[in-house]
């Protein structure tokens, strides 16, 4: 029996974190826990904001996107004095462990406390899908489903007025979004930060498609890809958040600005952006946060402290956080290749 068991959600929002709340309540006061809510992830630690969380409190939440707890990219270990602050938490509100639901940072500062003598289980959730060690995290079936009904969309309008049209979706270190939605709406590029291609075979290879007789493209990039991954130069350093995340500076636009000039091919620009981190979870989404939340619940109970539960072959399966952290997970260049075979891209 651990006692109170705690739950915060850190970093970016997406859809699937309260179905994981809630599993994380549900599965916890089923073995005898109690379960408080920490507001605003790594924050609320440090500031003792807290709140009970019971069985009512979850009521009807498992559709809800956002996260009822709030979120914050707040990292906990650049200061020792957070960490006391933090420690005091835990001790004053008796938490016996804690349920972290992050992406990378968040888990990479889950990692640090838990070996500061924290007892954690992290949970893996990002729109991007970009860690190591789970097949897939809370967010991004909902995101995919987002990209691909905007590909949809695009394709009508895109065909009705002859033109090519960029979206630009999500995707810091990975294209995985990208890829994926790009593969279910049928795009004719697809350009990840895994795989440079230069602006030259994008132009030939929508220039084959256009003159095989089709007067319109859709273009996806991952916000991610670097101007140099496409022409070679180099852009100048871009602003960073507090957590030294790169804030982008709009490749969608400069691929535009370039494929119409260098084409002489109308097109337009749509970036998705926090579109694809909103509204309500997909069923999948659903189903992966409450495993992943019972699992975490399970972990604990067994005193396996210091994991991330992932899902691996569609079990699930806890791995150290140490192993999770220091490893990165890109596309697979096979997955990619595949991909070729369906889209306009070519070598
Ligand atoms: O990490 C997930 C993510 O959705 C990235 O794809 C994106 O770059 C980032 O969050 C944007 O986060 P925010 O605008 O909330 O800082």
């Amino acid at each position: 029996m651990t006692g109170t068991i705690g739950v915060l959600t850190g970093g970016g929002d997406c859809p699937g974190l309260n179905a994981a709340i809630r599993a994380v309540v549900r599965s916890g006061i089923a073995s005898g826990s109690e379960v408080i809510g920490i507001r605003n992830g790594w924050q609320g630690l440090i500031t003792n904001d807290t709140v009970p969380l019971s069985d009512h409190a979850i009521s009807g939440i498992i559709s809800w996107g956002g996260t009822i707890l709030g979120s914050s990219r707040t990292d906990p270990v650049k200061n020792s004095d957070d960490i006391k602050s933090l420690k005091r938490t835990i001790d004053t509100q008796g938490i016996g462990a804690l349920v972290v639901i992050g992406g990378d940072g968040t888990l990479r500062a889950a990692h640090e406390i838990s070996s500061r003598g924290v007892p954690l289980v992290g949970i893996p959730k990002t729109i991007d899908n970009d860690i190591f060690g789970t097949d897939v995290t809370i967010g991004f079936d909902t995101a995919v489903s987002t990209v691909t009904e905007a590909i949809d969309r695009l394709h009508t309008t895109a065909e009705s007025h002859h033109r090519i049209m960029v979206l630009e979706v999500m995707g810091r270190r990975s294209g995985r979004i990208a890829l994926a939605a790009g593969m279910a709406g049928g795009a004719d590029q697809i350009l990840v930060p895994e795989v440079r291609v230069s602006m030259e075979e994008i132009c030939q290879s929508l220039d084959v498609r256009h003159r095989s007789g089709k007067k319109f493209s859709i273009v996806v990039v991952a916000e991610g890809m670097r101007h140099e991954d496409i022409d070679g130069t180099t852009v100048p350093e871009c602003d960073r958040d507090e957590c030294g995340h790169e804030k982008f500076v709009g490749i969608g636009n400069f691929l535009g600005k370039e494929l119409e000039r260098r084409m002489g091919i109308e097109t337009r620009v749509t970036v998705l952006g926090h579109v694809q981190r909103g509204g309500s979870p997909t069923a999948q989404d659903r189903i992966l946060a409450t495993r992943l939340g019972i699992a975490a619940v399970d972990q604990i109970h067994t005193g396996n402290f210091g994991c991330m539960v992932g899902v691996r072959g569609n079990r699930i399966a806890p791995m150290a956080l140490e192993s999770v952290v220091n490893q990165s997970r890109g596309i697979d260049p096979a997955e990619y290749a595949r991909a070729k075979l369906v889209t306009g891209i070519r070598d």
